[in-house]
């Protein structure tokens, strides 16, 4: 608490909490773009708030993304949790493994002492192999589970980065940026406003999943990132943004 007056961060906070009309807002000091130890401590800050946020019997629904991957790198519980599940809140989405939603899940679950569901399913789907997949018992047990979540947490990237990232067509960036999406998170792709203009076809949490979680905590700092987390926040159903001092005065920017 002390850091924070000094860096007047409280206040900060506050005020992203009520532009956004969210319960909860945390910001690290500094910029994610500029430094890894940011970034890190922006992990640290999500990871905290997502043990403070655990009770027992939870099943927890996480995304991918660098900034999930460091919160899970040093997510730490005081006692293991056995009755709590972490997934995947989708199937792959074109990331690297470290990135995936998979290895997250996993890995938080081992710091926790918990236990975790894989969900192995590739991107792009035909209509015909996803009404197939599903039909996998084993698929769909875990599909099940991923959409009962109380907890999602998960990333926000730029629009066009996350495009790129995930190796989309030239064509459909080339739409997304027509539409006006200025932000990505859980495959869905979003304008200014908080809109959806296009979503990602990958197995896992729908729209309305997100909309009936009862605790969705999200994650994202670094100045570029600023006018993608105002317009994810204006799609309005997260509950808690962990972010950082350049985020968030970025947001600020584009109410
Ligand atoms: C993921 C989300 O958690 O994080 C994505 O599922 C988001 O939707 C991504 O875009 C951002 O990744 P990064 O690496 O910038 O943290």
């Amino acid at each position: 608490p002390i850091v924070k007056e000094l860096f007047g961060l409280s206040d900060l906070e506050e005020e992203v909490r009520r532009a956004f009309g969210l319960k909860r807002v945390i910001v690290v000091p500094g910029d994610s773009d500029e430094s890894d130890h940011v970034k890190l401590e922006l992990g640290r800050a999500g990871g905290r708030v997502l043990r403070d946020s655990l009770s027992s019997g939870d099943v927890v629904a996480v995304m991918g993304g660098s900034t999930m991957a460091h919160m899970a790198r040093h997510f730490s519980i005081p006692s293991q949790m056995k009755e709590n599940w972490f997934v995947p809140a989708r199937g792959g989405l074109g990331e690297s493994v470290d990135y995936q939603a998979n290895t997250i899940a996993s890995e938080l679950a081992k710091r926790a002492g918990a236990r975790y569901r894989m969900l192995h399913v590739p991107d792009h789907l035909s209509e015909e192999a996803y009404q197939t997949i599903m039909q996998e018992p084993n698929v769909g047990e875990v599909v099940d589970m991923i959409r009962s979540a109380r907890i999602v947490v998960h990333g926000i990237g730029d629009a066009v980065t996350m495009a790129r990232r995930r190796k989309l067509t030239e064509e459909t960036r080339d739409e997304l940026v027509k539409d006006g999406a200025l932000a990505e998170a859980f495959g869905y792709y979003f304008d200014r406003q908080g809109k959806v203009v296009h979503r990602m076809a990958t197995v896992g949490l729908r729209l309305e999943d997100i909309e009936a979680a009862e605790h969705v905590i999200g994650i994202a700092g670094g100045a570029s990132k600023g006018e993608a987390i105002a317009a994810v926040m204006r799609f309005g159903h997260d509950d808690v943004l962990v972010t950082d001092e350049a985020a968030a005065r970025e947001a600020l920017r584009h109410i």
